[in-house]
């Protein structure tokens, strides 16, 4: 028997609401991989920890995340306490000190989902993009002068590595190999000519390595207008860490809802732990209702079971996720429906 040690991080606001959906989903799930067992341990660290403690986790906290196979996270962000805070004590530095360099992020449009894009066949959007996750515009580099006056400056630099492009475009261009072979490379590097130049330049370098993948380059800009002009054109796309948190936002609009949009922050090396979270955030205007959807954490959770190579029960969340939406009759209102967190969760179980 196999067993995967996953620690999970419910967060804030709708975190941990879909995050129960998720582990539901996924026990139910590993049956498809009989000779696999998954040990959860939920840590509570979020805004409340905080106010408590003083801190977003307690000070071995790295070290015990360190010892899972997997993290299963939510949100963090609430209203009370500045994202300067949550966000940039727990789930940034998390991306870096476990190399998470490769954020994934899946965009698809099910049968059963309206999209806001007339004329758009289920399917015919299927989008990955792999987002540079640990250095570029996120880099925590800067400092301000003179705050709260007239002369405040704030400087805050992007960090852009050859070793960093080098290694996210080689991870986009295998993940096309797997997919339809198509690659768009999205930078802005007409205006931001130094460091997206060097992205530039690497993914020039790098494309001759894969004559078999079908290559070009983009500036964002365009590729926004592009994203919802003919988003069918895009198979996977690979970005800086900025540019790709804002590409999946909409890739999420375009294939119908951010309470679909899955992602998983990987470690390709599998030395330390990869983490797996939905695109969104802790949602507070929606928080404590019981109508998030929780698909999009249920949806990372297979993403988590592909990387631990349980492929069976992967599968069957997808399908059982697929099967729901393409039924109709179970949504939550971000899909149009009335249906609350908790029946979605249902549904995805029954389906499975
Ligand atoms: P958000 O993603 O939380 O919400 C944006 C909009 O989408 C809201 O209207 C919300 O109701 C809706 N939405 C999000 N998830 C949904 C779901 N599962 N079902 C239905 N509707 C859903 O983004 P925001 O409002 O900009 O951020 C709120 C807080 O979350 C901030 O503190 C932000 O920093 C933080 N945040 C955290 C993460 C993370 O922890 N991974 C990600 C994004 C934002
Ligand atoms: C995401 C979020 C985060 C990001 C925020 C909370 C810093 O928007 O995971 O997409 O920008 O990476
Ligand atoms: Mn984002």
């Amino acid at each position: 028997m196999a067993v995967h040690k996953i620690a999970v991080i419910g967060g804030d606001g709708i975190g941990p609401e879909v995050i129960v959906q998720a582990i539901r989903a996924a026990e139910r799930a590993i049956r498809h991989d009989p000779e696999a067992e998954l040990d959860w341990s939920s840590l509570p660290w979020s805004t409340a920890y905080y106010k408590k403690h003083g801190r977003m986790l307690p000070e071995d906290g790295w070290e015990v995340l360190a010892k899972h196979d997997a993290i299963l996270f939510g949100a963090v962000g609430d209203p009370s306490v500045p994202d300067k805070i949550t966000v940039h004590e727990l789930l940034l530095p998390m991306r870096r000190k476990f190399d998470q360099y490769v954020n994934l992020r899946p965009s698809y449009l099910f049968d059963g989902v309206p999209c806001p894009l007339v004329g758009k066949a289920p399917g015919s959007i299927d989008m990955m993009v792999y987002r540079e996750n640990t250095e570029g515009e996120y880099a925590p580099v800067g400092g301000v002068l003179y705050p709260n006056s007239p002369d405040t400056v704030a400087v805050q630099t992007g960090v852009f590595t050859r070793r960093g492009c080098e290694r996210i475009l080689r991870a986009a261009f295998e993940g096309a190999r797997t997919r339809r072979k198509k690659l768009t490379s999205i930078t802005k590097s007409n205006a931001q000519v130094y460091s997206l130049g060097l992205w530039d330049e690497v993914y020039e370098s790098v494309k001759g390595d894969y004559p078999d993948v079908q290559s070009s380059s983009l500036l964002v800009d365009a590729a926004a207008m592009d994203l919802v002009r003919k988003p069918e054109t895009f198979d996977v796309i690979v970005a800086s860490n900025l540019f790709g948190d804002i590409l999946t936002d909409l890739a999420a609009a375009v294939t119908g809802s951010i309470g679909l949009a899955s992602s998983a922050n990987i470690n390709p090396t599998k030395k330390m732990p990869s983490m797996f979270e939905p695109v969104h955030g802790s949602a507070p205007d929606i928080a404590g209702q019981g109508i998030a959807n929780p698909m999009a954490a249920i949806l990372s959770a297979a993403l988590m079971l592909d990387h631990l190579g349980l492929a069976k029960s992967a599968v069957a969340i997808r399908s059982a996720v697929a099967k729901v939406l393409a039924d109709r009759k179970v949504k939550t209102p971000d899909l149009g429906g009335n249906a609350t967190t908790a029946q979605i969760g249902d549904a995805v179980v029954a389906a499975l």
